[in-house]
């Protein structure tokens, strides 16, 4: 019994690995350490040289801020952050902090204002984060105030890089960025503009939940075709992705850090699955309906060979189009067993009503409890819970054995282990560690 303690405790430590003991097993391509998802220095090392580093964070819609003035808190990575439309029209984003101690002083998710005033000392700020007013600047009777030499100009808030694609906001703490489209690559453009084509968006509501796991488990789980035939009973017995359907698993070429899981549903109504295939898929039951079939119907609205495609953008952002239903997710890392997911829906200003009836009503599938949502919430923090507490160490990443990038297989980890074989170069991570 004291031997068994011993090595949990052991084993515990190891998982809050110092950066300097995180050395990844030899056998690099098919495993994945703990320490990952658990480790308090490799979630600070990913703040960082990730989320601020060399790499465009989604933090909004221009649709949430059509008009001068009009705001809306958001993250990069776990730094809150303010999207802002200014006078002149141009959207502005700089730190939730205010820069005389640190409040974080936009309390609001959204609205319209005519500047930011920190709630603590009332000191102000324009639509571009730039500091206009002091209170007291010049003391009272002359005693007390500023010294002479302060000057506004040089304590503004910290402002990020902001580039925009077809509605869509992105920041950068880094000056050394790539464009968005290079960023992007081609294959990931293509399908990021076939949801984006450059139409006003109309927002149809918002999400908002926590996962009890670490942040890189949501693209994982984006990235693994595999657990989508197996824990999603809804996919498989309503045919919306059945292994044999047309599929793949597509990986930016350039890094190997963004992916698009596509498919095309099958034409049946209800899926057609082998006896034999049957029997792999534990989820798969037999003689289910749906009372109401509209959920279900797919408006073919694309020039796209694919029904699906979850795209999953480097490092913060989800594009989801399953079917009709669309939204991005943004997700807001909060320590290292933590992570917030922000969804917003969405459709278009020039949706028919009956279009966007169909648009919210498929949206069930989606969300915290969505009939596919739900499930993914679950298995994460089943992983969490594992990783964090039991003692094996390793994960194992086999399936297509040796492959990286893209695959037009459904049972492959390819492309977590693209993303896997970035991180380990973005993160300075070795290899050579035992198994
Ligand atoms: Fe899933």
């Amino acid at each position: 019994m004291y031997q068994s303690q011993t090595v949990i405790g052991r084993t515990l430590a190891a998982k809050d690995a110092a950066l300097e003991d995180c050395i990844w097993p030899e056998d690099a391509l098919h495993a994945i350490p703990d320490w990952v998802y658990t480790s308090a220095a490799v979630y600070e090392k990913e703040i960082e040289v990730i989320f601020h580093g060399k790499t465009w964070n989604y933090v909004a819609l221009e649709a949430e801020v059509p008009n001068p003035g009009d705001y809306k808190r958001s993250y990069v990575g776990p730094t809150p952050v303010v999207v802002s439309r200014a006078e002149d029209g141009s959207i502005n984003v700089f730190e939730n902090r205010c820069a005389h101690r640190g409040a974080e002083f936009c309390r609001h998710s959204q609205g319209n204002a005519k500047e930011f005033v920190c709630p603590y000392h009332q000191w102000s700020y324009d639509l571009k984060g730039n500091l206009q007013g002091i209170p007291f600047k010049r003391g009272v009777n002359r005693i007390g105030g500023m010294p002479k030499d302060f000057r506004n100009e040089q304590h503004g808030l910290r402002k990020l890089r902001v580039t925009t694609r077809h509605g869509v906001v992105f920041a950068s703490y880094s000056e050394e960025t790539e464009p968005l489209e290079e960023y992007l690559t081609p294959e990931i453009l293509a399908d990021f503009d076939t949801v984006f084509p450059g139409k006003p968006l109309k927002v149809l509501g918002y999400y908002r939940n926590e996962l009890p796991c670490n942040w890189k488990m949501y693209h994982e789980n984006l990235k693994d075709p595999y657990h989508a035939t197996l824990l999603h009973s809804f996919l498989v017995v309503f045919g919306l992705l059945v292994a044999g359907n047309k599929s793949a698993m597509l990986v930016d070429t350039v890094h190997g850090r963004h992916g698009t899981m596509a498919s095309a549903k099958s034409e049946d109504k209800y899926a057609k699955v082998s006896d034999e295939n049957k029997k792999e898929m534990r989820s798969f039951h037999d003689g289910l309906s749906l009372r109401d079939d509209r959920f279900l119907e797919f408006v073919k609205e694309f020039d796209s060979p694919w029904s699906v495609t979850m795209q999953t953008i480097w490092p913060n952002l989800i594009v989801q189009r399953e079917m009709n239903t669309l939204g991005v997710r943004q997700i807001v890392p909060n320590g290292p067993d933590s992570m917030i997911m922000q969804w917003t829906m969405f459709g278009y200003e020039d949706d028919t009503p009956e279009m966007q009836r169909h648009r919210l009503r498929q949206g069930n599938l989606m969300g915290p409890a969505g009939f596919l949502g739900l499930e993914d919430n679950e298995a994460m923090k089943f992983v969490q819970e594992g990783v964090r507490r039991a003692s094996t160490g390793v994960n194992v990443l086999k399936l297509e054995s040796g492959k990286l990038g893209t695959s037009d297989s459904l049972i492959s980890e390819a492309a977590i282990r693209s993303m896997y074989a970035y991180y380990r170069q973005v993160m300075g991570i070795p290899v050579g560690g035992a198994q």
